[in-house]
């Protein structure tokens, strides 16, 4: 990088929270070379996209997005463009882009962001487009920071990769197969936020509950999430994501044991019928998952559960779709992520017969939403004129006076306070309830 004129860059962040904290990554890796972040692309020297690869909708707007910025490369031939995260790992993808994108400079993947410095430095030499790509790695880069986005919550990265195979999901074939890290590293990072007035961490993983099968000795998620409940300073635990068929025994004990283990928990359930969800190898039944719930709620009775639902996956009949309905009014999911079926080349459901047309994917969502909201307004009617306890995260987005913060079951809070509040646990009375919020007053 040229010394004297100050350089800036922005990064554009698609799909889930490994993501978002990889992005904290590459923040972290350009501001050790001076970079500053900038808000707006049009000030940028260096434009960074993290891709998703999950549906069909995220992959389109980086295509889209990537058009639009021919003509800031042709205004600023110094800018430096950037593309990571999954849809790199896939070659047919980096061969479009390679093709049909000329303007993109650098191509990294998931396993190897470490490496962006020297990449940029290859180019800056160079200038020739760089692709750099490690399809799948067993290394787990360990001396890599993050510029977090916020200084009281922080991500970390407690495994990567997923084995499961669900046949609708491309994450597999982008992250590659599961790994845990050391305990020990997980344990020094936490310490280190704690330090630095963190105080609460969620535990990331495709899969946290087959947290430990990598290593060479004999650890779980549970012995883990134990490890990390006496780090004194840090005031709550969360984790995502968890797949019922790994949920144990000695996990629900761990919840329902660990003060600082907060009372919600994500569990993906995708479908309520057995044959859909034989067919996702998901491996677990709709009774498997009912029971499950069962045994969660009569341990931790306050905790507030949501998942994810996918409709429209091939072969769903409607008496299939019926299930997936019966099966949400019985559990009462307190919120879910709802996502109509996407066609993930390169995965075993892509090539199935029976997929569903798209007018219906579109009526059976519409039905899942309508379904769902009244559940989550009548669960939220349960924390009506109750106090709780709110981590303050940041000023609304509609009303500066409002602040907004979370409750351990991860309700969001609308209240009024002052900013100086952020970062703080305070109590707040809930007096006005809504579908997806809830309004109260500081005590
Ligand atoms: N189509 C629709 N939804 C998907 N998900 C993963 N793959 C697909 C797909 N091909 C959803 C699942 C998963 C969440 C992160 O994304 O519900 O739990
Ligand atoms: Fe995808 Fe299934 Fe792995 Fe989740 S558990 S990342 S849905 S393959």
């Amino acid at each position: 990088m040229k010394k004297n004129k100050q350089k800036y860059y922005h990064i554009i962040t698609y799909g889930c929270q490994m993501n978002e904290h990889d992005s904290e990554k590459i923040s972290w890796l350009l501001e050790d070379l001076g970079y500053v972040w900038t808000d707006t692309k049009e000030n940028s020297d260096f434009i960074v996209y993290n891709t998703c690869l999950v549906r069909e909708n995220a992959e389109l707007k980086v295509y889209g997005q990537l058009g639009a910025l021919k003509g800031l490369k042709r205004q600023n031939p110094d800018l430096i463009i950037a593309l990571c995260g999954c849809m790199m790992q896939r070659e047919e993808i980096r061969e479009i882009i390679l093709s049909k994108y000329k303007h993109v400079d650098i191509i990294f993947g998931t396993n190897n962001i470490h490496k962006l410095p020297q990449l940029i430095h290859r180019y800056e030499q160079t200038g020739d487009t760089i692709v750099d790509i490690i399809e799948d790695s067993r290394e787990i880069v360990e001396d890599i920071n993050a510029n977090r986005m916020y200084s009281y919550k922080a991500f970390v990265n407690i495994m990567y990769g997923c084995n499961n195979f669900c046949t609708y999901c491309i994450v597999p074939y982008t992250r590659g197969r599961e790994k845990s890290r050391e305990p020990k590293n997980i344990i020094n990072e936490i310490k280190e936020l704690t330090s630095k007035g963190y105080k609460e961490i969620t535990l990331l993983g495709q899969n946290v509950n087959s947290y430990g099968k990598t290593l060479n000795y004999n650890y779980s998620f549970a012995k883990l999430l134990r490890e990390i409940n006496k780090i004194e300073g840090l005031e709550r635990i969360r984790f995502m994501t968890s797949h019922p068929k790994d949920l144990s025994d000695e996990l629900i004990e761990a919840m329902a044991s660990l003060d600082k283990v907060c009372e919600h928990l994500h569990l993906p359930v995708q479908s309520g019928s057995n044959k859909i969800l034989k067919a996702m190898n998901r491996k677990y039944t709709r009774e498997e998952y009912l029971l499950l719930i069962d045994k969660i709620r009569k341990a931790i009775p306050e905790i507030a559960i949501s998942t994810d639902i996918i409709v429209g996956f091939p072969g769903e009949r409607e008496e299939d779709f019926e299930e997936t309905l019966d099966l949400v009014k019985e559990v009462r999911y307190d919120s879910a992520f709802t996502f109509l079926y996407s066609i993930r080349e390169g995965t075993i459901a892509a090539n199935m017969e029976n997929q569903v047309p798209d007018e219906i994917k579109h009526n059976r969502f519409q039905k899942l939403l309508d379904t769902l909201y009244p559940i989550f307004y009548e669960k939220n009617l349960n924390y009506e004129n109750k106090i709780v306890e709110v981590l303050v995260e940041e000023v609304s987005k509609n009303d500066p006076n409002m602040l907004t913060g979370r409750t351990r079951t991860g309700k969001l809070i609308h209240f009024k306070g002052n900013r100086e509040l952020i970062g703080q646990l305070v109590d707040v009375r809930i007096d006005k309830i809504k579908t997806f919020t809830l309004e109260g007053c500081l005590v």
